[in-house]
């Protein structure tokens, strides 16, 4: 699976996209370590914040069939801008991917650019945080 047809795949899934409030549809494919691929699309919600980005259902769907490593998340939208993923999906994909996650971030000229996730959130709040340590 090359990047390109990982892109294409988001495109399928952004066909699904649920979003009558804003007409702003967007889609996402990521690729495990094993290589399957899980895609998702954005839902959006008539009590607005209940919204869940195409990010998101993407590895959620990844995660509830039982999947732990991934390499690589594409995302697309209509956009002429590149479609980056918003400050609450940074943070699930750092919690359940890692840093290392490749990010493929398009326009709607079908250009890209490919960053990690680390790039994306710098000092993340991560389980590690969680653990107790002495006092001082
Ligand atoms: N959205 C995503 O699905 N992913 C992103 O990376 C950015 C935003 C969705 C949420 C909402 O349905 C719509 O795009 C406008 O914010």
């Amino acid at each position: 699976m090359n990047r390109d047809e990982l892109i294409k795949l988001a495109n399928e899934a952004k066909k699904f996209a649920h979003a009558p409030y804003s007409k702003f549809k967007v889609g996402a494919a990521i690729l495990t370590e094993d290589g399957d691929v899980f895609t998702g699309c954005n839902i959006e919600n008539s009590s607005y914040s209940l919204t869940i980005c195409a990010e998101r259902v993407a590895i959620f769907k990844a995660i509830s069939s039982g999947k732990k490593k991934f390499k690589s998340i594409a995302i697309v939208s209509d956009s002429k801008n590149y479609i980056s993923p918003c400050g609450a999906c940074r943070q699930v994909l750092m919690d359940l991917a890692g840093g290392e996650l490749e990010v493929i971030l398009t326009n709607s000229s079908g250009k890209k650019k490919v960053v990690k996730l680390s790039q994306l959130l710098p000092f993340p709040f991560t389980s590690t945080d969680l653990k107790k340590k002495k006092e001082k």
